[in-house]
């Protein structure tokens, strides 16, 4: 069972340093009619986070963190305007993004009593390897924008903590520094590029001894009307130039080191299902579809022989369909029936939010902001915390439940508002 370190006894509220008072000065600023009468843009502080309903005070330490939107409040504090904006960024009225997180509102748990549940065992085995419990880090790229040792220090911490980790094709660090850090291969997530750059991605992921290709098919050009990130760069006085060179974003993306970037093109609004065919004739590793949220598209999954499909809508980042993958995800669990494994990610932010997807037949649950949040807030071990409380809190909604293991949650362990 998992150590509950959460309730031990809060510190004593650190006094007002320098970057609080800081903040309340920015805040003063913020609320001044001289600003707006200036036509000044008032300061996006306490916008676009996902919970506002915490106060100002900001953690010091990773301990005092009591569930992931701490970590939320620090990243942002720490981080450059536009670094934040594209890790906080849904698309043009974030619809999708706030439909992620209503979603989980409109169910409940149904909670047994007397059950024995001294126990808990939450392990999950996907495609013949068993994880100790089935939750597990999207890819996302560019994380050195978060912390100097980016998707390394991602990979320490999915290691020291038991998780599988899928590495993006915009990657900061290096493939195979990502597998050592990590012990075992990661999962590699692809965008395809043309074809000649595509298959030097594949044939260096399994190389690297990757067992699972996760082909990404809901982002159909790689910018998007991101429209919050876009009024954070605005607010961004630095020169983009200090950590890249903004005409030439592919520099710090390691999967594109000696590839001849002639032969890039922006393909993804071409692709079509012969993709994977033309994947399958060219790799080993099992195909996963990312993106997948209509039955009809399960259907085809299964017709073009996919291993696994990840129910995504990106973190509401990539079209603004105001679809939450929780409502989504029933549809296709039930036209995959259980021939291969159906993945969820997208607004999870509680151990009770994985339970719900669990219970509405998901395989495995995956984070995205979260984890980058911890690493923006405090390297590994801020990933690290992030990890420790999303399973302690799971474990806390599987007993309340009596649900001792994965297989004894059931679609009777939640009920519909
Ligand atoms: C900053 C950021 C970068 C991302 N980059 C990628 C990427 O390179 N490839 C990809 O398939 N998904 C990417 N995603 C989407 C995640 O894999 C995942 O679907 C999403 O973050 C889950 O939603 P959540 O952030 O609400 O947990 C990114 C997400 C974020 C927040």
């Amino acid at each position: 069972m998992i150590e509950d370190s959460r309730f031990s006894p809060p510190k004593p509220v650190t006094p007002v340093n320098p970057t609080t008072g800081r903040r309340e000065f920015l805040k003063f600023l913020a609320g001044s009619p001289l600003l707006a009468a200036l036509g000044l843009p008032l300061s996006l502080r306490g916008q676009y986070l996902e919970n506002n309903e915490m106060g100002e005070r900001l953690i010091t330490e990773v301990e005092e963190a009591l569930n992931v939107f701490d970590f939320e409040r620090l990243a942002k504090d720490k981080l450059p305007p536009a670094h934040w904006g594209y890790l906080a960024s849904g698309v043009e009225d974030n619809a999708t993004l706030r439909a992620n997180r209503e979603a989980f509102k409109n169910f409940h748990l149904r909670p047994r009593r007397l059950v024995d549940v001294s126990s808990i065992d939450m392990a999950r085995t996907l495609f013949g390897i068993q994880w100790d419990s089935p939750i597990f880090l999207c890819p996302a790229a560019s994380q050195k924008a978060y912390h100097p040792e980016g998707e390394v220090a991602v990979a320490r911490a999915a290691k020291s903590q038991g998780h599988l980790q899928v590495l993006s094709t915009g990657t900061t660090s290096s493939l195979e520094d990502v597998n050592a850090a990590r012990g075992t291969p990661v999962w590699f997530q692809l965008y395809t590029q043309g074809w000649e750059i595509t298959r030097s991605f594949v044939d260096r992921a399994e190389a690297a001894g990757c067992p699972v290709l996760v082909l990404t098919v809901d982002q159909l050009r790689p910018h998007q009307n991101s429209e919050t990130q876009f009024r954070y760069i605005r607010e961004d006085t630095r020169s983009c130039i200090q950590c890249h060179d903004p005409d030439d974003r592919l520099r710090n993306k390691r999967m594109f080191d000696g590839v001849n970037l002639e032969a890039r093109e922006s393909d993804r609004d071409q692709l079509t299902w012969d993709i994977v065919g033309k994947l399958r004739d060219i790799t080993d590793m099992k195909i996963v579809l990312k993106g997948i949220v209509t039955r009809e598209d399960a259907q085809l999954c299964l017709k073009y022989g996919v291993d696994g499909v990840i129910v995504s809508n990106h973190g509401g980042r990539a079209q603004e369909t105001g679809w939450a993958t929780l409502d989504s995800l029933p549809e296709v669990v039930e036209a995959v029936g259980e021939k291969i494994p159906v993945i969820v990610d997208s607004g999870f932010r509680r151990g009770t939010d994985i339970f719900k997807a669990l219970a509405l037949g998901a395989t495995a649950v995956g984070i995205g902001r979260p984890y980058l949040w911890g690493l923006a807030a405090f390297g590994q071990e801020g990933v690290e915390r992030v990890l420790e409380l999303l399973r302690l809190e799971l474990e806390l909604a599987m007993m309340s439940v009596g649900a001792r293991t994965l297989d004894e949650i059931s679609p009777q362990s939640i009920g519909r508002h």
